[in-house]
């Protein structure tokens, strides 16, 4: 049987695969990722070529740093796929994503890409979203009004994310809101209402974006499904 990490590995290994010479695709964020990371960046090494749009600072970091080229969203035109992973995944494709606070490039990156392929092992996979707490990424100012907001939304606990005992701070300079609804019944619906709440930038609720999703199993199985 494959612990978490390995099959982590063996996605973002099986993941490097869909990526031809050439390409220009999305790169998300997050302990899943890491390993198509370095599988790409052994690539590159014996001779692909490839651009990739960050969706944090870590990823850019990486990237750049094994070899790959990097370019701002901004100077991109149209995305061919975004590879990314999530915190939780229903069988509609519906997602939480979030959990490493990348959530709202994630989501930019994502939105501008033709297709959004997810990476995840089976723990991922939900009936029903919600036990992993969404987080909604809010602007400083005032973000105790809009936790009370969000309250007011069936959400008995929310908790101001911190980070090595500081409150952790987005590359986009904003606070996360790990929101526990245990159970999210209408999560399209939930999505709009969140984002109506002045404060609010952006939810990690990513709503009819995935393409495909690409599961690990413990047992070294790996399964494609497409929408
Ligand atoms: C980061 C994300 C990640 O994709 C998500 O948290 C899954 O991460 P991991 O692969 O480490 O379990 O949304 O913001």
């Amino acid at each position: 049987m494959l612990t978490s990490n390995e099959i982590k590995k063996k996605l973002g290994e099986y993941a490097a695969g869909l990526i031809g010479s050439d390409m220009l695709i999305g790169l998300g964020t997050g302990s899943t990722v890491y390993w198509l990371i370095q599988e790409l960046g052994k690539r590159v090494g014996e001779g692909l070529h490839i651009t990739i749009v960050p969706t944090s600072t870590q990823t850019k970091v990486l990237a750049s740093e094994l070899g790959m080229q990097v370019a701002e969203l901004n100077d991109v035109d149209s995305i061919a796929f975004t590879i990314d992973g999530a915190d939780e995944a229903d069988p509609q494709f519906q997602l939480i994503k979030g959990g490493g606070g990348a959530l709202l490039r994630e989501k930019m990156v994502a939105a501008a890409s033709q297709e959004l392929i997810i990476i995840v092992d089976e723990s991922k996979m939900v009936e029903n979203l919600g036990k992993f707490p969404l987080p909604v990424e809010v602007i400083p100012f005032g973000w105790n009004h809009v936790r009370r907001r969000i309250k007011q939304l069936g959400c008995e606990e929310i908790i101001l994310r911190q980070k090595e005992g500081k409150t952790f701070i987005s590359d986009q300079g904003n606070y996360i809101l790990d929101c526990h609804f245990q159970i999210i019944a209408e999560a399209a619906k939930l999505n709009e209402e969140l984002n109506l709440i002045p404060g609010v930038v952006e939810t990690g609720l990513f709503i009819d974006m995935a393409t495909a999703i690409i599961t690990g199993y413990e047992d070294g199985r790996i399964e494609v499904k497409r929408k």
